[in-house]
């Protein structure tokens, strides 16, 4: 079960540059979502930035190589991956390749029913592979994946949006940002097929989950 804390800390950590984010003003939830919505956890000002800073990382992790294949976890990692992408191809001297894959594990819950559902990508056969995730958080899904992906790929990465710290069997190269350990939805991540759409993350009011 997912357990929810109540105390969350709005602090949330860029790795390696140890920003804190929650010195900023605090951003309002767009009022149709009021009743729905907590707060506005990372502004999409923070998420672009962020990922500047994760390509410049991705192109120094890829140092030997020119081209990288980067599979996407649907649906969730769409919207990151879109603009991870878009910024290592205008910055980066990486060449990139874009393939999908389906991974579903919540259904319309707010914790992992523990199976894992995967659909099948293109050969990544040889490939320099960057599997890109919107979020680690038991770690389950990411370890099934690397697990499928690695043993097909050449030289295998792992890059996720944000990681809530509590799985520690499972690597991660590049981690955008840590944040408590709450239910996020916006910027592809969702809730019971909702918020996807919102260009920022935001924390999902605990009454409303199940
Ligand atoms: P894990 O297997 O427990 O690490 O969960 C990873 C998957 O669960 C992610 O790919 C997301 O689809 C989903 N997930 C985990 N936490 C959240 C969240 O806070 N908001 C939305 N989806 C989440």
């Amino acid at each position: 079960m997912h357990k929810i804390v109540d105390d969350f800390s709005k602090t949330v950590v860029v790795p390696e540059q140890g920003i804190r984010l929650a010195s900023e003003p605090e951003p309002k939830v767009r009022e149709k979502y009021i009743n729905e919505l907590d707060r506005v956890l990372i502004t999409k000002g923070c998420l672009d930035a962020r990922i500047k800073g994760l390509a410049k990382e991705i192109e120094q992790g890829f140092a030997d190589v020119d081209e990288i294949t980067c599979v996407v976890v649907l649906k969730g990692g769409m919207f990151f991956a879109a603009d991870l992408i878009r910024v290592l191809d205008e910055r980066s001297k990486l060449r990139t390749r874009l393939d999908f894959i389906r991974c579903s594990s919540y259904g319309d819950r707010s914790y992992s029913s523990g199976s894992v559902q995967m659909y099948q990508l293109d050969a990544i056969d040889g490939k320099n592979v960057l599997l890109i995730e919107d979020i680690v958080d038991t770690g389950g899904t990411l370890k099934t994946l690397q697990n499928y992906l690695r043993e097909k790929g050449k030289n295998f990465k792992t890059c996720v949006l944000l990681d809530k710290g509590i799985a520690s069997s499972v690597k991660v190269d590049f981690i955008g940002f840590r944040i408590p350990r709450v239910f996020v939805g916006g910027y592809g991540l969702d809730y019971a097929g909702m918020y996807r759409g919102l260009p920022e993350i935001v924390v999902i009011k605990k009454e409303l989950l199940k």
